[in-house]
């Protein structure tokens, strides 16, 4: 078992595991068009972070660190189907934390829940309320109806994986 973060860098095994991810996506999120799925995977700002076994992607957060701003907005979540609550998330989660600490500077997670996964978000530590200024990241992510504006802090010191 293996963690990854990768973006769209066209070396071969990248490739094949970010379309596995966007298969996940493609089922789990019934809601997000599949285009918009792609293209955000796809996009070169964003990054992926994945579970992988058996050189298979068990799931994956898609993130757009904005590095000026020093926070990041999680895309998508997901984990495939005959594998969820076993664990995977909270491991996936806390790999994300820590690379988007030590790897891209950043202090805090922005992330628009579904309102299914709210609960997930909050066993992961987000919070409903916002405590980031609004200038920090007012303008850089959209604002939505109908999904849940929810935050993460990231602990400075906190070893998140082992
Ligand atoms: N609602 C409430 N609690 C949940 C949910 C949920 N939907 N999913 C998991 N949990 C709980 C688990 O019971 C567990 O609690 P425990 O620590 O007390 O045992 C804890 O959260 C962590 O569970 P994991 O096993 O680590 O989570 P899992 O591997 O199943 O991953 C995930 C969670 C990503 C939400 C997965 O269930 C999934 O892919 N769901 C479908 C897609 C989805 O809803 N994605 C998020 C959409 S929002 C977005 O993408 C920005």
């Amino acid at each position: 078992l293996k963690f990854v973060c990768c973006s769209n860098d066209g070396i071969d095994d990248h490739m094949v595991w970010l379309i596995g991810l966007k298969n996940i996506f493609g089922k789990q999120l019934p809601n997000m068009p599949k285009v918009y799925i792609v293209r955000l995977l796809m996009d070169r700002s964003h990054k992926s972070v994945m579970v992988i076994r058996h050189n298979q992607v068990v799931g994956g957060i898609t993130y757009r660190p904005y590095i000026s701003q020093k926070f990041g907005e999680i895309a998508f979540c997901a984990i495939t189907a005959d594998e969820q609550v076993k664990g995977y998330g909270t491991r996936l989660m806390n790999h994300l934390k820590q690379h988007a600490r030590d790897v891209d500077g950043l202090t805090h997670f922005l992330t628009y829940a579904d309102n299914n996964a709210v609960g997930y978000f909050i066993k992961q530590g987000f919070t409903k309320e916002i405590y980031l200024e609004k200038d920090r990241w007012h303008g850089y992510i959209k604002d939505y109806d109908g999904v849940i504006l929810m935050e993460y802090k990231i602990d400075p010191k906190l070893p998140y994986t082992d």
